[in-house]
């Protein structure tokens, strides 16, 4: 164990400052005399992008050669926390190899919008789907003790204005959706570091937020490594410091350093908080650099792991008994993707890779294929031959593969999409195309939802999102049935985008964007609205079929600590190998909130044989049922019965059970002159005391009421209007006196102080 106290004790001051800034771009600065190494950072999160020479200004000089891993678009859609795990593990090594001790991701912000430009390197629109598979591509990476940086926290969830704008949104919202994501990867793997984000969240700068940097990240979630900001997230510095930001990134050439000398000479800042920073940060490079490997960089082999990771993602949307192709029959692949494959996105994740082998030379090797461009693949632009051609290579075929997706223009990090269709050139080529031939698949190479107007009159889509270099050998694979497709969609795909829950706020005026939608954000919105998607949350095809049975909780009853274990048999009921992917979710049936119809919260990834019957377990704790209590500021499930949901996707439910909660936590409740009946009834030990007031108040010679008072006040009117009165305007309706109703709500609170 290093004493790093004793270190921080031999510094200097400018040294401390100089501690919690870049030296460059990737760099962290060194102590030499007393030990401290200077330690490298970087991109991430699928791939290595280590900048080779001297750091520029900006960080964007060519980087070593290195392999795109499938990018997290496709990684979530693979619903398999081992195949994270082994990402990182990959990453680890490299990272090793090269010397990184840091590697900036996994990017874990929610899709909200199917526009926002960075999209492809988040997970999904779903927090529980999210967190699980961040966790375990941290663990894998932080195996090699290479440190990774959950990013962007928080709440950064475009790129519109992303390095002023404000996300203005409910608590409830923040902790559900926003923040729950970044709850369970740090619980469950401990990052080394976080990168906080570039926006504000409620007016405030995520750089110098003390509420999510100290309170909820470190007291709440036990974090216990650093804090970074994202390049150029800076503020206020010493205000950042304070607020639980140790590191600044890149440097700023000594100025803000300079800010936190000065700051603690005048006794505005405490030197004891820039030593917890100091010791924060030497904590964690000493981690990286106390545990060095000898690994070696595989290109190669990682190519080959990166081809394996993206046949277990693509999606399979649709097959109407097109796929799996036969090699030697005429196919055509038609759309320039299949030479030239978009397996990446723009910006900071952009990794400068080692091969890129395309799905044409890859078949091509295999079997005789025909091929057209047919259009202009890195614009939206008709180019009457390639679209010519395309249509004589489609008559000549007699089955089209389709290679469409996005260009590199229409997705990047910097900008957010305009809007959320394919590029016009590509779908009208694509209907062209469906009238000389019955026959079209349609590979697609996006990684966030698109529009997709024909989906109906092609027979098979697949879904390969932004899936790595190795996506031309999944795709082939996948095409011919060499893979079985086992990817299901981490996010719903809408037929359109003004279906989508943020569409009347995405992305805001530039200063504020509001999050109006609440939790109602992807599935959670559709389902309550009862709206038709082109393909739902958790869909994903197989060229097998899997059966649903014996669903079994251990207990059909729950309390605050226990664990219930739902177990449910699976079988491949189809003549080929493949792997099914087991979605539980749970529905509040208790009332007690708004919620959204049902929510994600268990998923298993299990491989089976033709034939072949597996028993998969999935656990439960009282936190599954819980949504977040502003009053109690805390994850709170009210006692009642929940439905346990076990099926396919979102919209495929196979098997249902009921499990019956019973919690001892109460919500706060005080009753004053405002308190409504409804409020009183709705707490049954207060029921028999209101009841034995109101028939103390009953007079005597109380007359019913006549004909006509009843035809103008229904017994219906009257109760609701009695359900909504406070308690105060007994004085008005019932001549109850201040005094005698002061009396009666201090007997309700000293029951209720009873009861808890
Ligand atoms: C991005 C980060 C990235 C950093 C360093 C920023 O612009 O938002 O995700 O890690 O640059 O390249």
């Amino acid at each position: 164990m290093r004493d790093l106290k004793s270190i921080i004790s031999q510094m200097t001051l400018e040294e401390k400052a100089g501690m919690c800034s870049g030296k460059d771009f990737w760099r962290l600065k060194s102590v030499e005399r007393l030990g401290v190494p200077e330690v490298m950072v970087s991109d991430g999160p699928h791939g290595l992008r280590k900048q080779s020479g001297d750091a520029d200004h900006l960080g964007i000089n060519d980087s070593i050669k290195a392999v795109c891993f499938p990018t997290a678009s496709a990684t979530a859609a693979s619903f398999d926390r081992d195949l994270l795990y082994r990402l990182g593990d990959a990453l680890g090594q490299e990272c090793q190899a090269e010397n990184v001790s840091v590697l900036l991701g996994p990017a874990v912000n929610i899709k909200r919008s199917p526009l926002c430009g960075r999209n492809f390197e988040y997970f999904s629109e779903d927090p529980y789907l999210t967190g699980e598979l961040s966790a375990a591509h941290i663990q894998g990476v932080q195996s090699h003790h290479v440190g990774t940086s959950l990013k962007h926290f928080a709440a950064n969830n475009q790129e519109y204005m992303r390095m002023s704008c404000s996300s203005d949104m409910d608590e409830r919202t923040f902790r559900e959706i926003y923040l729950a994501g970044f709850e369970t990867a740090v619980k469950k793997a401990k990052p080394y570091t976080l990168m906080c984000s570039y926006n504000k969240i409620n007016g405030e700068y995520a750089s110098e937020n003390e509420y999510l940097l100290t309170k909820i990240l470190r007291d709440e979630w036990g974090f216990d490594g650093y804090v970074m900001s994202d390049w150029g997230a800076v503020n206020e510095r010493v205000k950042g410091l304070k607020a639980g930001l140790e590191l600044e990134m890149p440097g700023s050439g000594g100025c803000t350093d300079a800010e936190i000398v000065e700051a603690v000479k005048n006794g505005e800042l405490d030197e004891s908080v820039l030593d917890r920073a100091v010791e924060r940060i030497l904590d964690v490079i000493f981690r990286y650099v106390d545990n060095r490997e000898q690994q070696t960089f595989d290109l190669d082999a990682h190519h080959h792991l990166a081809a394996e990771m993206e046949k277990e993602c693509a999606v399979l949307l649709k097959n109407n008994a097109m796929l799996p192709l036969t090699r030697g029959d005429k196919i055509a692949y038609i759309g320039g993707f299949a030479k030239t494959p978009r397996f990446q996105g723009g910006g900071s994740s952009h990794i400068n890779s080692s091969y890129i082998p395309c799905a044409f030379d890859v078949t091509s090797k295999k079997c005789e294929i025909l091929y057209a461009q047919g259009f202009a693949h890195d614009k939206d632009e008709i180019v009457p031959e390639l679209f010519a051609q395309a249509i004589e290579t489609a008559k000549q075929a007699n089955a089209v593969v389709v290679f469409a997706g996005l260009p590199d223009s229409f997705e990047s990090e910097g900008y957010d999409r305009s809007h959320m269709r394919l590029p016009d050139c590509q779908n009208r080529l694509i209907e062209e195309i469906l009238k000389v031939q019955p026959n079209v698949a349609v590979v697609l190479h996006n990684g966030s939802p698109v529009e997709l107007p024909w989906a109906d009159k092609v027979k098979a889509i697949l879904e390969m999102y932004l899936g790595g270099q190795g996506v031309g050998e999944a795709t082939d694979a996948l095409l011919f049935g060499d893979a079985n497709p086992c990817g299901h969609l981490p996010e719903t795909f809408p037929i359109q985008l003004e279906d989508n829950p943020s569409y009347l706020n995405f992305p805001g005026d530039g200063k504020h964007v509001n999050y109006a939608e609440g939790v109602f954000v992807g599935y959670r919105y559709y389902e309550k609205k009862k709206m038709k998607v082109l393909f739902p949350f958790g869909h994903g095809l197989s060229y097998t079929t899997f059966d649903y049975s014996d669903l079994k909780l251990s207990s059909d009853t729950m309390t605050d600590d226990s664990i219930v274990t739902v177990s449910v048999r699976v079988t491949n009921t189809g003549t080929v190998a493949g792997k099914a992917v087991v979605q539980l979710y749970v529905k509040d049936t208790t009332g007690a909130a708004n919620r959204p119809e049902k929510e994600l919260k268990g998923f298993t990834k299990v491989a089976l044989d033709a034939g072949e019957s597996k028993t998969v377990e999935l656990q439960l704790d009282a936190r599954s049922l819980s949504w977040y209590n502003e009053e109690l500021h805390d994850w709170y499930a009210a006692s009642g019965t929940y439905e346990i949901l076990v099926g396919e996707s979102s919209a495929d439910i196979r098997l249902q059970a009921n499990l019956s909660f019973e919690t001892a936590k109460k919500l706060p409740f005080v009753v004053t002159m405002n308190t409504t009946t409804a409020e009183l009834l709705a707490h049954p030990e207060l029921v028999d005391a209101v009841r034995a007031f109101e028939q103390s108040l009953k007079k005597e010679d109380e007359q019913p009421a006549s004909e006509v008072a009843s035809e103008a006040v229904s017994d219906e009117m009257a109760y609701q209007m009695y359900l909504a009165s406070p308690l105060r305007s007994m004085r008005s309706f019932s001549g109850v006196p201040t005094q005698t109703l002061l009396d009666h709500i201090n007997n309700l609170n000293a029951i209720l102080k009873k009861s808890f």
